[in-house]
């Protein structure tokens, strides 16, 4: 079943066609890799989806509701959430504070509103049971700033879970951490896509990462859809591995 489709979205920069009429589907509880050289339009698409960017043309469908005009918040109260290339997160503020903000976010809560330390108490049970998910419990009281590459990746996933979304996208969850670092990283997304009832875009460069953990590849390449299938029939395709692979394992 489709919770995301779609139809003939466009999102031109001038001359570059960004995202060139482009139907897209996510299926319900699929972990869904979205591959494609720099510059393909991966970003602009998500952007258009979750609202950052509106476009030129074209319709969003989410869980059965048209959102194309929706605003980004209204789209992350309908369960759209996503994590950013570059981190989002708030260094100053402890690993456990990061997440909590963000459940009192998600509740539409102030810390004032909410200075009855139950309700506090509520959110950060909420919170250590989201960092025990991601495995960093044990970094509740630090600095989000002073945690290594890896651990800021996760926590900036965890921070998009906190919003308890039905639609995840997390663009690149593993760039910039070492090889070692990304199975944890990417065992976590996928367990929280089999059993947290969420449903994963991931924008990957790595195609070993992509390979391994993706139950469909949708393949961009120049704002268009190239490809869309399994990774094996994603592997075999001649369109993707000329025009794509050789060019993002290079960069
Ligand atoms: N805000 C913008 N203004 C102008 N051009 C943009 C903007 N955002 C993206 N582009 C261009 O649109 C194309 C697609 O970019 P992007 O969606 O970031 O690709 P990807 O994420 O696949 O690397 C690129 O040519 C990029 O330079
Ligand atoms: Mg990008």
């Amino acid at each position: 079943m489709a919770l995301l489709e779609t139809t003939r979205v466009r999102k031109w920069f001038g001359d570059t066609h960004a995202v060139d009429d482009v139907d897209f589907v996510v299926n319900q509880g699929e972990l869904l890799g979205l591959i494609g050289s720099n510059g393909a339009g991966k970003t602009t698409l998500v952007n258009l989806i979750s609202g950052l960017l509106r476009p030129d043309a074209g319709r969003i469908v989410f869980d059965g509701a048209d959102v194309t005009r929706q605003s980004v918040h209204e789209r992350i109260r309908e369960g759209i959430a996503r994590s950013f290339q570059l981190v989002n997160l708030f260094d100053q503020m402890t690993v456990q504070d990061n997440v909590a903000l963000t459940i009192f976010a998600r509740e539409g809560k102030t810390r004032r509103m909410t200075a009855l330390a139950e309700r506090d108490r509520a959110v950060l049970d909420e919170a250590g049971e989201v960092l025990q998910r991601f495995g960093l419990e044990s970094k509740a009281r630090m600095l989000a700033g002073g945690l290594a590459q890896g651990e800021r990746k996760l926590l900036d996933v965890a921070v998009a879970y906190a919003l308890r979304p039905k639609l995840l996208f997390l663009d690149e969850p593993t760039s910039g951490v070492s090889t070692r670092e990304k199975a944890p990283i990417m065992d976590i997304v996928t367990s929280i896509v089999r059993t947290g009832g969420i449903t994963a875009v991931v924008i990957e460069h790595d195609m070993d990462v992509v390979f391994t953990y993706s139950d469909r590849i949708v393949a961009m390449h120049e704002g268009t859809i190239l490809a869309d299938g399994t990774p094996e029939e994603i592997r075999r395709n001649e369109r993707v591995t000329t025009t794509l692979i050789g060019t993002t394992e290079a960069g």
